[in-house]
């Protein structure tokens, strides 16, 4: 039986030259805070067309650091979707904040333009914006939506790294964005890693001073709530050796994506939209009432199919007191529905046939 892993690092990591890139840190001698990060910080924002890049040690980190840079404080709510894995209700928390639950939009799962406008007369501190399983948000209708409401938007990109839109990449439509560099992501370190990008020197600063105890000098603790929260030159080199990849491995993606949308359009699946710049297929994202016996079905056939998210923010229980004044219709349908199929680069054609097929079998007999 061919064994079709959910990912694979040793694939995504088999074109960049990683080994190179540690050996020429470990040479150096320097491990925090040197050469490699402020490069990656100047590659990095160029790639995404921004003036600053500042690396923290995650994406968790990053949309903390944000929300404090931004001068979002305890008791203020910030609006935030529930089917995004909690990271940033994980950040609002943090701040002795409250999320603002919206809803998402039925097509793209991505926070919907219209339960936006309706939660911006709550008056919200933030909004964040996730750009879910690769997909962009509608980010022309939602930056136009927080500007005309003086509200500041924080994009959540560590699904996104690359995607575009209107010519505008993922991370520069915000006042400040956020992204991951967990492992499994489209840009992906040997470890954890995260990174703010903006355009406002104000903000890049103040996230500067807060990855490091709030220093501004050394030793001088000017910023309240700092931490220790930084890359290290290892995982920055190794950033920078796969940063050159990361177009090829997000077309790589997308042909997977395309085969899957090929082969399973006639199936009684909802599919994401793919195809675009807009998308660049972090994930393979199906939606089916049967999602738990379709999971079972792959598992018995050597797919590790996951659930990205089972448990919608809400309802999460460590949190279950927290508001949730709008409707959340789309949210909660989607956390019973969503599957996600293998689409990594590397995978081989063979199991993409696999995995389709597989897919066709449980929905079409014999087929
Ligand atoms: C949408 C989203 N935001 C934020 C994060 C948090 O990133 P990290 O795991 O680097 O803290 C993740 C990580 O999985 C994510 O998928």
């Amino acid at each position: 039986m061919l064994l079709v892993p959910f990912f694979s690092t040793e694939y995504a990591n088999a074109n960049a030259s990683v080994e190179d890139a540690i050996r020429r840190v470990v040479r150096s001698n320097h491990f925090i805070l040197g050469r490699e990060v402020s490069a990656f910080e100047d590659e990095f924002a160029a790639y995404i067309g921004v003036e600053h890049c500042v690396t923290v040690a995650s994406g968790s980190d990053a949309l903390e650091l944000a929300l404090r840079a931004l001068g979002v404080n305890r008791g203020q709510s910030v609006v935030t979707v529930a089917n995004a894995g909690f990271y940033g209700s994980f950040a609002i928390h943090a701040l002795g904040a409250e999320p603002l639950y919206v809803d998402v939009d039925r097509t793209t799962l991505t926070l919907s333009v219209q339960a936006l406008e309706e939660a911006l007369r709550l008056r919200p501190a933030a909004v964040i914006v996730t750009h879910l399983y690769g997909q962009m948000a509608n980010m022309g209708a939602i930056a136009d939506l927080c500007s005309a409401a003086c509200v500041p938007l924080v994009e959540d990109c560590a699904q996104s790294h690359g995607a575009s839109l209107g010519g505008h990449k993922a991370g520069a439509w915000g006042d400040v964005s956020c992204f991951s560099f967990y492992p499994t992501k489209n840009l992906g370190a040997l470890g954890d890693g995260g990174c703010v990008v903006t355009r406002r020197a104000d903000l890049a600063l103040g996230v500067r001073a807060l990855r490091q105890y709030g220093w501004e000098p050394k030793y001088t603790v000017v910023h309240p709530h700092g931490c220790n929260s930084r890359m290290d030159e290892i995982q920055a080199a190794v950033l920078r050796a796969k940063l050159r990849y990361l177009d090829a491995c997000n077309a790589e993606r997308s042909r997977i994506a395309a085969r899957y949308a090929e082969t399973l359009a006639d199936l009684p699946l909802v599919l994401p939209g793919t195809g675009g710049p807009e998308h660049v297929a972090h994930l393979y994202v199906v939606q089916t009432p049967a999602r738990d016996a379709l999971r079972a079905h792959l598992a018995a056939v050597g797919i590790a199919a996951e659930v990205h998210y089972p448990v919608a923010d809400h309802h999460q229980p460590a949190y279950l007191g927290t508001p949730t004044p709008l409707d959340l219709a789309v949210t909660e349908q989607a956390c019973a529905q969503v599957l996600s199929l293998p689409c990594f680069p590397g995978m081989s054609d063979d199991a993409v046939a696999h995995v389709a097929q597989s897919v066709r079998r449980f929905f079409v007999k014999g087929g």
